[in-house]
């Protein structure tokens, strides 16, 4: 199901959610599979070690053909053992010490981008000339990325995510940036690196990891792949979302404007409202019982969290937007052993990104009507491709 409107769940999520808390929906290859729309259901079903998320599976489910091809297999395509082993490599790396650690510099990012975006003129599509580049340049910086190779991977992840590529161009965008990272990892490797500033986190796993044979080339590339595209491409989306929705509810942005501490809150409720990375799924390993139904093994499960934040048994009256409700156990960085490794430094990017620019562009205001926007389609990190402002 596509979303109407962009920062609103499909309206088809509040059907599903009147026959219950899960629902068999007919995917598009005809396959039957299961959508849960609870929310206490889907905390439970994302705890459950019955449900695999091992992409490799070939019972796992398939939403868009594209998701047929350019299959994940590290980290969020895993299940445990295998997978708390990589994720203990990375995890070290996003906790909330060191992303405050990187806060000065995510703080010139931002500053840089709205500086540009003053010194060009009075308008502009905030999502190539803000939304994109700050994530962007942060998980550069963060893994030891060339920031100048960043119009190349930027297309083959909008290539490789978007729900109307079809299953060829998904998996050439994906051979893209696999073979662009085995290049990356090489030169590293090779110690022809520039060493300042494009080191990070790569460079540290080729020496502690790679060169120790802890992990081979391949999965490290697919490691660094799946760091850039989620460390970017949802960010992006979160920025981008979060600023229509902010202009679009003046009330709330004017509250947040006028009390700076109520920052934390209001990307909490963004997060929980707009639900951007909304399409979890995984296969059942073994039946499970839930909610009055039999969930059987080899059964495709949808979690969309975007239907489990709009939950009224979770958040009274879920539709309104309001900066000051209690969003904290929203599932919008997912639940469980596959949660959010980037959830700390997402939150930081939002809150500088939207605590700046409100401040530093007071009069920012929508250039045209939410309408001319349009949404991406289901199936794809949710938001919408233009943001063309004004101030
Ligand atoms: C607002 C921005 C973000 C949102 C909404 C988001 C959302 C999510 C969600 C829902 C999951 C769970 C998927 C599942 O269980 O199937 C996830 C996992 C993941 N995210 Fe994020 N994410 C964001 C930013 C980031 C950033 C900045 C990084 C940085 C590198 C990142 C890296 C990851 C990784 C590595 C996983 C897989 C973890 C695992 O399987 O153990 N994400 N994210």
């Amino acid at each position: 199901m596509s979303r109407t409107c962009p920062y609103h769940p499909p309206p088809g999520y509040a059907n599903l959610r009147e026959r219950g808390p899960l629902s068999r929906a007919r995917l598009y290859d005809g396959r039957v599979a299961w959508v849960v729309t609870g929310y206490e259901e889907t905390r439970r079903l994302l705890v459950d070690p019955r449900l695999s998320s091992d992409r490799s599976r070939p019972d796992f489910p398939v939403l868009v053909p594209r998701m047929a091809a350019a299959r994940l297999t590290a980290l969020v395509g895993m299940d445990p053992p295998e997978h708390d082993v990589q994720r203990r490599m990375l995890i070290g790396n996003f906790t909330v010490r060191r992303v405050t650690a990187l806060r000065p510099s995510i703080r010139r990012i931002v500053d840089e981008r709205i500086d540009a975006l003053l010194a060009k003129g009075e308008g502009a599509d905030l999502i190539p000339e803000f939304a994109l580049p700050v994530p962007s340049t942060v998980i550069c910086e963060l893994l030891g990325v060339p920031y100048r190779d960043h119009e190349f991977f930027e297309e083959q992840t909008r290539r490789m995510l978007m729900a109307t590529s079809t299953a060829r161009q998904a998996a050439d965008a994906a051979t893209a940036l696999l073979g662009y990272f085995d290049t990356l990892i090489g030169a590293k490797l090779a110690g022809k690196g520039e060493h300042t500033p494009d080191d990070g986190l790569l460079d540290e796993l080729v020496e502690d990891r790679l060169r120790t044979g802890e992990l081979s080339r391949p999965d490290l590339a697919t490691i660094a792949m799946f760091l850039l595209v989620a460390g970017h491409e949802t960010t992006a989306n979160m920025i981008g979302l979060s600023i229509l929705a902010l202009l679009e509810h003046s009330g709330e942005l004017a509250r947040l404007r006028a009390d700076g501490t109520l920052l934390t809150g209001a990307v909490e409720e963004l997060l929980r409202f707009l639900s951007v990375a909304d399409e979890l799924q995984r296969v059942a390993a073994a039946d499970i019982e839930i909610g009055g139904v039999v969930i059987e093994q080899g059964d495709g499960v949808y979690l969309p969290n975007a239907a489990a934040n709009r939950s009224a048994e979770a958040f009274p009256d879920p539709d309104m937007f309001d900066i000051t409700r209690s969003s904290r156990h929203h599932l919008a960085f997912g639940y469980g052993v596959h949660q959010c490794i980037g959830q700390n430094l997402a939150r930081a990017e939002l809150e500088i990104a939207l605590g700046r620019l409100i401040t530093r562009i007071p009069t920012l205001r929508l250039a045209e009507p939410l309408d001319a926007l349009g949404t991406k389609p289901g199936g794809s990190v949710q938001g919408v491709l233009r943001l063309p402002v004004t101030w």
